[in-house]
């Protein structure tokens, strides 16, 4: 499970308040589209999901915990750019959490751990479609082959939650089309649950099932600072999936796996997959 618990948060840098009072319960494996204005705190509010920044005021619970104060496996990022290590391959970007989270006191898994981790991290790069460059560094791929890579690094931690912070904002249309198939797939073969910033609507329509505005409600220039933004609308997109796919990369996770109705169907007229 995944469910993510917003409970009456703020946010204050100093006097200025950046969010007020923003409470929200994002269900287990729902894919949030967070959208709104330059400056009204989307970025600061996946930070605190991230566990980067704490909120000033309420608290953030992740499957009724509160959520720890700093980024952890659980939670995996893509940021617009620099996501991934320029001076590692692709196979060393992919490797690099399962390095440090499988070895003690080197970040460097030996032996079987380190086979397997490999394996996996083959697996990985293939279903982003970047096999074939994994012996490349960052420098020498496109910007979208850069985003897909950004996205197995941060899978390979079989995060409960992505947070994906306007990773396609600087694609071009065809790239971000192809990445947008991609995204789903693997929304929809996991278990995670994904809150994702977007400027673009069509994109937070295309791949939310719930789309979520912030906006300040009162925004005279003498007001900014005293008031924050906070959730304005909300709207479901499809039903709140229930079920889970069979899932490729996650197999050891909770959660009933059953075919799955509608989203598969979707996958399916996208030309993804057969029906
Ligand atoms: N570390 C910080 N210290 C002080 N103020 C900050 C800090 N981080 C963000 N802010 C302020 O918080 C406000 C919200 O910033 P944030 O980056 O979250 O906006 P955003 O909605 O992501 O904007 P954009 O769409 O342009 O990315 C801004 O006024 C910003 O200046
Ligand atoms: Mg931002």
């Amino acid at each position: 499970m995944s469910e993510l618990r917003i409970e009456n948060v703020w946010k204050e840098y100093g006097d200025q308040i950046v969010l007020e009072d923003v409470s929200l319960t994002v269900a287990s494996r729902a894919f949030v589209a967070l959208v709104g204005p330059s400056g009204c705190g989307k970025s600061t509010f996946l930070r605190m999901l991230l566990g980067q920044e704490q909120p000033t005021r309420g608290q953030i619970l992740l499957d009724g915990e509160l959520l720890p104060a700093e980024p952890g496996p659980d939670r995996g990022v893509v940021f617009q750019r620099y996501s991934v290590f320029p001076h590692l391959t692709v196979l060393g970007n992919v490797l690099l959490g399962k390095e440090f989270s499988g070895a003690r006191h080197k970040a460097k898994l030996f032996g079987a751990a380190r086979r397997n981790a490999i394996a996996e991290a083959r697996q990985l790069i293939g279903e982003v479609g970047l096999a074939g460059a994994e012996d490349k560094y960052p420098a020498q791929l496109s910007g979208g082959m850069q985003q897909r890579l950004a996205l197995a690094q941060a899978l390979i931690m079989k995060p409960k939650v992505l947070l994906l912070d306007e990773p396609f904002g600087a694609l071009d249309p065809g790239i971000r089309a192809e990445i947008h198939t991609l995204m789903k797939r693997l929304w929809n073969e996991t278990q995670m649950t994904v809150v994702m910033v977007t400027h673009d609507m069509r994109e937070a329509f295309t791949l939310a099932s719930r789309v979520i505005a912030f906006e300040r409600r009162r925004d005279r220039p003498e007001e900014k600072e005293r008031y924050g933004a906070t959730i304005t609308k909300d709207i479901s997109i499809w039903p709140p999936r229930l079920a889970g796919a069979p899932s490729i990369f996650s197999p050891d996770r909770d959660g009933p796996v059953v075919p799955m109705g509608h989203r598969r169907d979707d996958l399916a007229s996208s030309g993804e997959i057969q029906p």
